[in-house]
């Protein structure tokens, strides 16, 4: 379907600066924008055309197996690897001892393209700091002779004493947390002496467990050095702050470093930069061979850090009438030093509810552990139980409907920033989902319901995500006589359906069929610094492909005759229309892209631009929004949980495909059912290990653990947004812990503060 409309579309702002004119694509008078289509690499998966960074196959190449460290901190007394040496297929074993010489990991946020999860040295002396850590690397002919030889290599280790329990951390002493250059604490008015005189409060602590990365395609990466060039084919959500920190660490120059990522099967914050890439990378220039890594699904848990663990504080003051004066969300997240990113669970309560006071403050305390990192909305999903489950608990003590005492603490303007919000209507959503849900049909009472063993109940919670774009959004267009593009940007699609919907938007853009577009992206030699972080790619992206087009369009302009339909028209002037510009306000003075081209005697035209600063995030304060809807049964019996339907009715500015949004929202909400009743890492206390590092003793849903779950949004485009739209990502999984948390309550009268919500604390 080519835009056959007659109205032009816009070229997109040039700022988004307050005062700007909105993006024209969220009029989508074409109905593209939002259209349910198929992913466009999904034929080549069903197919297994997909070449995974474990899949790619190259001359000479061997298999690496990791031996990982069985003590928590120390150092490394005796390390015999003769037996593994002499085993059959192998080429070389890896050591601290043989290892080449190697600069720590730059971390995250320390300069603008570091990627770095911890900073800690990677086999560079006999130092131990997690139980787990890779000590040794194995390369052979084949996987299952490394791994063999891997079994073969003797250790012994001097320990030292280390922290590995939430209880010793904390008492060593805590932190405040930063992030962004900001500490996490906000104090407005003196929240405690209110919650001190309110009329009634709630005051209570929520704990939530440790979690692992579990994505269904456990972390790999293929590397070659062609002389002083390394090429990694990785599983990697940040190819070019990855090639430019894989650099710094050998010592290179950035172009002598390319990673790609074509397809990645899952990443939700966990597909960065660790240990496994540069070891694999350090390997492979010691035995001169190409070499394939992929973790193992224990290696992931070694090696991968997720979750934080937190110890929450929520109180809530309110008056009689439900209106909140004080609200005091602190606590303090488990971390690891050395290391990049805070788990921010105090987020949510920074721009959810109205209060007349706040103190809000995060704390961090250190044990031995493996770099705890993003995990899919990271701070948000546990934070948001927190606060959500005390809201809840403050409707239950008021006798108040719980939706009617989020409504009345709507704020109408950022409460701790004091910002205007861009665009929130969280209050539709929840009109929409109470309505779709039949709320009106749930019984207040807990307890009172019950079908047989089961008691049944309903739950909700309001779901948020800060909204991010990037500051390196660039993207390249070149175009071709015959009018067909192809976008290039280091942008990455874990699954989420990023090529798809930017095929669709720059369709759009351009006024072309979507099987003129071509979109390329995930490797490093493209333009671009756009980590999948943050919900933030689709914006990101969607700036820069705006910043091209202008570009593109200003040099075709340069391109037309003086006789022909264009000529003498700007920028401004003209828009996109049928394949090709059209004069905004007299689109029968129309050219298309190919007949400019031919007229100049080009074959084709490329450009690459940058976009503009995220202003618009320093002007408004803009977030995500959602209302998460959830029934529960519980067994009185057994305490087993079946969470029965669900239904997330989101607020998050113009969707841009229904069918890979939905599944985004679905995968997200998913998440969350793990994240309330089943999924927690098991640390060994008494050491630092992980005990359950499988996918058969650490539970994350299954079918039958899921229900159909229904998804609506109100489809209201943020003006202020490239393309109207906010980000989806991560959205859905916040919430969601919350709505099974408060429904449970409902169904059984017990409130669990402490997840996962698991059989045994339900009977
Ligand atoms: Mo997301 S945890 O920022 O990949």
């Amino acid at each position: 379907m080519s835009n056959a409309l007659n109205s032009p579309i816009g070229l997109g702002p040039e700022s988004w600066a307050p005062g700007n004119k909105p993006d024209p694509l969220i009029q989508n008078s074409s109905g593209r924008i939002g259209a349910s289509v198929s992913r466009v690499d999904g034929p080549l998966k069903v197919r297994g055309k997909a070449t995974f960074a474990a899949e790619f196959a190259l001359d000479g190449m061997v298999y690496a197996a990791l031996v990982f460290s069985t003590i928590p901190k120390g150092r490394i007394a005796m390390l015999d690897t003769s037996a593994a040496e002499a085993a059959p297929g192998v080429v070389l074993v890896m050591t601290h001892l043989n290892a080449p010489r190697m600069r720590p990991m730059p971390l995250f946020g320390t300069s603008e393209k570091a990627a770095g999860v911890d900073s800690l040295p990677i086999m560079q002396d006999d130092r131990v700091h997690w139980n787990g850590q890779a000590i040794a690397v194995v390369l052979a002919e084949t996987r299952e002779q490394a791994d063999h030889a891997g079994s073969l290599i003797r250790v012994t280790y001097e320990a030292e004493p280390a922290t590995t329990s939430f209880e010793r951390a904390k008492a060593n002493g805590t932190d405040t947390a930063w992030l962004f250059g900001h500490e996490l604490h906000i104090e407005i008015g003196d929240a405690e002496a209110v919650l001190a005189a309110a009329p009634m409060s709630v005051d209570a602590i929520y704990r939530t467990p440790y979690q692992n990365h579990n994505a269904i395609e456990p972390h790999a990466t293929t590397v070659v050095w062609h002389g002083d060039e390394l090429v990694m084919h990785d599983a990697s959500q940040l190819v070019v702050h990855q090639a430019w920190s894989l650099a710094h660490i050998f010592g290179l120059e950035e172009e002598q470093v390319r990673v790609t990522a074509p397809y990645v099967g899952g990443a939700f914050g966990g597909k960065g930069f660790w240990s496994h890439q540069v070891l694999a990378a350090a390997a492979a220039k010691l035995a001169g061979r190409p070499v394939r890594l992929a973790l193992s699904r224990e290696g992931v848990y070694r090696t991968v850090g997720g979750r934080a663990r937190t110890e929450q504080r929520v109180a809530i003051g309110a008056s009689a009438d439900g209106h909140f004066d004080a609200i005091i969300h602190t606590g303090t997240a488990v971390s690891s030093r050395d290391k990049a990113s805070p788990e921010a669970f105090t987020f949510p309560t920074q721009s959810t509810y109205a209060a007349g006071s706040f103190e809000i403050d995060l704390q961090l305390a250190y044990q031995d552990m493996v770099a705890n990192s993003t995990m899919r909305a990271p701070g948000e999903a546990v934070g948001s139980f927190a606060l959500e489950s005390a809201v809840d608990e403050v409707a239950v003590a008021l006798g108040m409907d719980p939706i009617e005492l989020r409504i009345r603490n709507e704020p109408d303007k950022d409460p701790t920033s004091g910002m205007p919000f861009s665009s929130r209507h969280l209050v539709e959503a929840w009109r929409a989902g109470a309505e779709r849900f039949g709320w009106v049909e749930r019984n207040p009472t807990p307890g009172a319901v019950r079908d047989g063993e089961w008691l049944v109940g309903m739950g909700c919670a309001a779901a948020t995500h800060l909204y991010v774009r990037q500051p390196g959004g660039a993207a390249r267009i070149t175009m071709t006589g015959n009018g067909n593009v192809t976008v290039d940007v280091a942008a990455h699609d874990a699954g989420m359906g990023t090529a798809t919907a930017q095929t669709q938007v720059i369709a759009e853009r351009l006024a072309l069929d979507p099987q003129q577009v071509s979109f390329r992206f995930a490797d490093s030699r493209m333009p671009g610094l756009v980590a999948a972080l943050g919900s933030s790619q689709t914006v990101t992206v969607g700036a820069a492909v705006a910043a091209a087009q202008h570009a593109l369009v200003g040099e075709l302009l340069k391109l037309v005759g003086p006789d022909t339909p264009l000529a003498g028209l700007t920028t401004e002037e003209v828009g996109a229309l049928d394949g090709g510009l059209a004069k905004l306000d007299e689109p029968t003075r129309h050219q298309s892209y190919g007949s400019i081209l031919a007229q100049a005697g080009r074959d084709e035209i490329s450009i690459e631009a940058s976009a503009p600063p995220p202003l618009e995030m320093m002007s408004w304060s803009m977030h995500s929004y959602g209302a998460m809807f959830c029934e529960v049964r519980v067994n009185a019996v057994t305490g087993e949980t079946r969470v029965s339907r669900f239904l997330g009715s989101m607020d998050c500015g113009r969707v841009l495909n229904s069918k890979t949004a939905t599944s985004q929202f679905r995968g997200g909400i998913i998440m969350g059912l793990g994240l309330a009743l089943t999924e927690q890492t098991h640390f060994d206390e008494r050491n630092g290990r992980i005990m359950n590092p499988s996918m058969a003793e650490y539970h994350i849903p299954v079918h039958m653990d899921v229900p159909q779950i229904d998804v609506i949004w109100t489809d209201i485009p943020d003006p202020h947004a490239p393309m109207g739209a906010r980000g989806i990502g991560e959205l859905s999984i916040t919430g969601t812990g919350a709505a099974v948390a408060n429904a449970i309550f409902n169904a059984t009268g017990k409130r669990i503060r402490d997840l996962p919500i698991t059989p045994d604390k339900l009977m």
